[in-house]
């Protein structure tokens, strides 16, 4: 297919939409406008790449292959270590080092729009996948950044107005890892004792075609849950290894699916990285929760174990992350389309213990410098910036607004080279205090159902669900999380999972919950999208802008 360059068109049309105009300066519209489809001749890159979205099949199960879309990628210049295959539909890997010089040139040949997202990597916002950028089939995007995340393990996925749930679904995601020079000193396992298990669900029609949501909004705002799990996009996987220690690096690329890790004789999880980097040091923990879009870099030591043997990757049973429901809602929400229920026990990866080796690595027992930021960093110690989660009206949204492509609300405006406290909280229904109004659009809540419910039941929370909020651009910290003791007994089910040191891109935020972030807001100007990793809430418009300037 040929190529041509984008056009301003799609962004033109978002812009005509007027409520830019009023919130944006003028200078910043100006830069966004300009759409990167020629590579510049100013940027020297050390990797360049050809990044191709389109059709394509694979063999899933026995019988009909499966239709898929695919990444496909050519590497045009750059070590060549950093290309790495996947086996099936999912992307291939990009390994980048920090530093390096990165041209992408992403071509679209799909039979719909697309826009790529580099998830968890601090770019320019023209760089950053916001699906104002989305290019038509046949157009091809530039993308030219610097590497400057540290080592970690984060991904690129489909970032289209409405289309992400739909496009991710059908595959179009891929890890990315970074490397450091801080990284390489450690030794950490590498090569094919370095593992990545991307986790994802999905559901097959009988002719092995993917299937994803067929019904309306109820099933939606509950999110896609599929009843079969594939690792690295493959169907029952078992992973030979030796009697040595791995690294393991997860990412949760489900729709909406929130797994519980846990080895299944009990061992502890030893963690040595999170969302956008490695730890300060390991910890451990009895199991970990990786809802979706969530890393964790597992060191995992098979020595000791029987050659023959087995271990298992389960997640395990869980409550409280789906909606609490009452009165009319009940039944049609409540029933579990057959398969696998949010929360319940299953197999993810079975590790084959096939070989004896007596060389393995030690675990360091410090990984990275980490500082720790506190309320003296940030700009805001006592005003922290408010994001309200909640489902009105079978509508998700954040403080009570819906995503608009352009359009920035007076809290969401935050000057550049500042560090910001967020506190990210689940609005109860039906009882609103008088603190919250004034940060958005409040509306008559008398006629809705969760209104009823939420002044008929104490906990308020009629529609209140687990969202993985993600906010683009740079890592943060938490500060604190704080739970209602109404919830107590299901968050008593996940709440020692988190890990709540390091970097992180993706916070889980339970019902009855809030949490507090501090995100630095350095270098890049423009618009960054937060949003929930719910793909199916994101698509819903649980999506909103920030407007660093
Ligand atoms: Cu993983 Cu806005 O995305
Ligand atoms: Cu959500």
């Amino acid at each position: 297919m040929a190529h041509f360059d984008s056009k301003r068109r799609q962004f033109l049309q978002f812009a005509a939409f007027g409520t830019v105009a009023a919130a944006w300066p003028g200078f910043i519209l100006a830069e966004a406008a300009k759409m990167n489809n020629a590579p510049s001749s100013a940027f020297k890159p050390d990797v360049e790449i050809e990044l191709t979205a389109r059709p394509d099949t694979v063999s899933l199960k026995p019988g009909a292959a499966t239709k898929v879309f695919k990444y496909h990628a050519q590497l045009i210049k750059g070590p060549t270590t950093t290309l790495t295959n996947m086996p099936s539909y999912f992307g291939p890997t990009l390994n980048f080092m920090r530093g390096q010089k990165v041209r992408i040139i992403a071509y679209n040949d799909l039979p719909e729009p697309t826009v790529a997202h580099w998830h968890g990597l601090h770019v320019p916002q023209k760089m950053d996948g916001h699906p104002m950028y989305a290019i038509n089939p046949g157009e091809r995007y530039i993308y030219e950044f610097e590497i400057k995340n540290p080592a970690g393990t984060n991904w690129y996925h489909a970032h289209t107005h409405e289309k992400t749930a739909s496009q991710v679904y059908q595959g179009l995601a891929g890890l990315i890892t970074i490397s450091d020079e801080q990284e390489q000193k450690l030794a950490l396992p590498n090569g094919e004792y370095d593992l990545p298990l991307v986790i994802q669900d999905r559901r097959f029609t009988v002719d092995n075609q993917l299937q994803y949501l067929q019904h309306g909004r109820h099933e939606r705002i509950l999110g896609f849950l599929g009843d079969t799990i594939l690792i690295n996009g493959q169907i029952n996987r078992t992973i030979p290894v030796k009697t040595r220690a791995y690294r393991l690096r997860l990412l949760n690329a489900s729709n909406s699916r929130i797994y519980k890790l846990g080895w299944e004789d009990g061992t502890p999880l030893t963690a040595i990285g999170t969302d956008g980097a490695l730890l300060e040091k390991p910890e451990t923990f009895p199991y970990i929760m990786l809802a979706p879009a969530e890393r964790v870099e597992l060191w995992v030591d098979f020595s000791g174990r029987e050659v023959g043997s087995d271990l298992i990757l389960q997640s395990l049973e869980y409550h409280g992350v789906m909606p609490h429901m009452g009165g009319g809602m009940r039944g049609g929400m409540g029933m579990m389309r057959g398969g696998l229920a949010q929360g319940s026990k299953f197999p993810l990866v079975k590790f084959h213990i096939a070989e004896k080796t007596s060389e393995s690595p030690q675990l360091p027992a410090q990984l990275i410098k980490f500082q720790r930021l506190t309320d003296r960093d940030v700009a805001n110690p006592d005003k922290p910036i408010q994001i309200g989660l909640s489902m009105r009206h079978m509508s998700p949204e954040l403080n009570h607004r819906s995503f608009e492509m352009l359009a920035v609300a007076e809290w969401e405006k935050v000057p550049v080279n500042t560090i910001q406290k967020i506190r990210i909280y689940q609005e109860e229904h039906g009882m609103h205090g008088g603190g919250r109004r004034g940060m958005g659009r409040m509306e008559d809540d008398a006629d809705g159902m969760e209104g009823r419910g939420g002044r008929r039941g104490g906990r308020g929370g009629m529609m209140e669900m687990a969202h993985p909020i993600h906010l683009h651009e740079q890592q943060f910290q938490i500060l604190s999380r704080l739970i209602k003791d109404s919830h107590g007994s299901g968050y008593a089910t996940v709440k020692d999972g988190f890990i709540n040191s390091g970097w992180k891109d993706t916070v889980l935020v339970m019902p009855g919950e809030e949490v507090t972030i501090i995100k630095p807001f350095q270098d890049y100007t423009g618009l960054y999208l937060y949003h929930c990793h719910n793909l199916e809430h994101e698509d819903m418009g649980m999506m909103r802008n920030f407007l660093v300037s």
